[in-house]
């Protein structure tokens, strides 16, 4: 068989260590590996060269795609689907893996099953936000970098008893916000699941000054609305119809109006792409190493419009189109374990 490797949207570490997992499985039953450029990108434009053994050597540890990637959406292009399913006959594709989050595997659904194209997907993103799977690539390692980077900023706003806010990146769940932000300690966390309280936020701050803790870690989601949000048509959408929430500068908002309400000193830090970057942590080179290689099976049983995720720690078998389009939002059961530490 001729299997094709595709990974779309925002990159995340361990991306490698699937495409690594997919190439040593299928040369291991003796199928070739086409590693297609850029996402849908790639697909459109014909842009792709096989993967062979070596191509894949050392590259477990290595954070990004070796693939490259894209926000393209070939629905959003002049014969789009089409021009897909000819890259599936001229390249003598039997089978797709696409390695990407919503966008990505919304695309592979459809491909599959509107169109009866082969594909699998696996889940990648590092917001964790997929349906059906309680891990995607990339939030171990990007929780993992927003502990390291509280555990850096407590040193700090310690020596100058002030607040520090650190928005994060995680898009319309609060994951990354509220996991990260547990495992270093934060004294207030922000998540787009629960609306914002200013005052309560503020009184518990003012408490822990009186109580002589003068120093603070409040983590905010990006994607977290304020009520003097800005104007979101105005901003810049991709293809998938998403502003990029990072715009919205939400942690500025946050600590201008802490320091408003409470006069204590606060600061910024937007930690941005800054945790999708660097070498994967071990659970996603674990775990991402075991989606590649099952995605391999599943084209070997012809499960188009699968990907396998895990529930539970095993990997299990979910349907495409039933994990896409619904934002898997934060259990608010963690939200309120989070808040016995606030
Ligand atoms: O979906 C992953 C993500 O990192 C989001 O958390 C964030 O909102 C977005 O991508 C940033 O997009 P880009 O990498 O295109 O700037």
């Amino acid at each position: 068989m001729k299997i094709g490797v595709l990974t779309g949207g925002g990159d995340a570490p361990g991306l490698n260590s699937a495409i690594r997992g997919v190439v040593r499985r299928a040369l291991q039953g003796g199928d070739e590996v086409l590693g297609i450029q850029e996402g849908w990108l790639g697909m459109l434009e014909g842009i792709a060269e096989p993967l062979t053994h070596d191509s894949v050597s050392d590259i477990v540890n290595l954070g990004g795609t070796i693939l490259g990637t894209s926000r393209t959406n070939p629905y959003k292009h002049e014969g789009g689907v089409i021009r897909c399913r000819a890259k599936f006959e001229a390249w003598e594709l039997d089978a797709l893996i696409a390695i990407g989050g919503d966008d990505t595997l919304g695309v592979a659904a459809r491909l599959a099953d509107e169109e009866g194209l082969p594909c699998v997907g696996i889940p990648k993103t590092m917001d964790n936000d997929i349906t059906g799977t309680d891990y995607t690539i990339g939030f171990d390692t990007a929780v993992t970098i927003v502990m390291d980077s509280l555990d850096k900023l407590t040193t700090t706003v310690m020596a100058h008893r002030r607040v520090m806010v650190v928005e994060v990146m995680g898009r319309d769940a609060g994951w990354v916000a509220l996991v990260g932000g547990m495992a270093g300690g934060a004294d207030f966390i922000l998540i787009p699941e629960v609306p914002v309280d200013m005052k309560r936020l503020c009184d518990h701050l003012l408490r822990r000054w009186a109580l002589g803790k003068r120093y603070s870690l409040v983590v905010v989601s990006e994607g977290v609305r304020m009520q003097t949000d800005v104007d979101e048509a105005a901003l810049e959408k991709d293809e998938f119809g998403h502003i990029l929430l990072k715009d919205r500068g939400v942690g500025p908002q946050v600590a201008e109006q802490i320091e408003h309400r409470t006069g204590l000193e606060t600061r910024v830090m937007v930690l941005g792409h800054l945790v999708r970057g660097g070498s994967p942590s071990l659970n996603d080179r674990i775990n991402a190493g075991r989606l590649g290689v099952t995605a391999v099976d599943y084209v070997r049983e012809g499960r188009w419009g699968y990907m396998p995720a895990i529930q539970g720690g095993q990997v299990v078998a979910v349907r495409l189109a039933d994990a896409v389009g619904q934002t898997k939002t934060v259990d608010l059961d963690l939200y309120h374990l989070a808040e016995v530490f606030f």
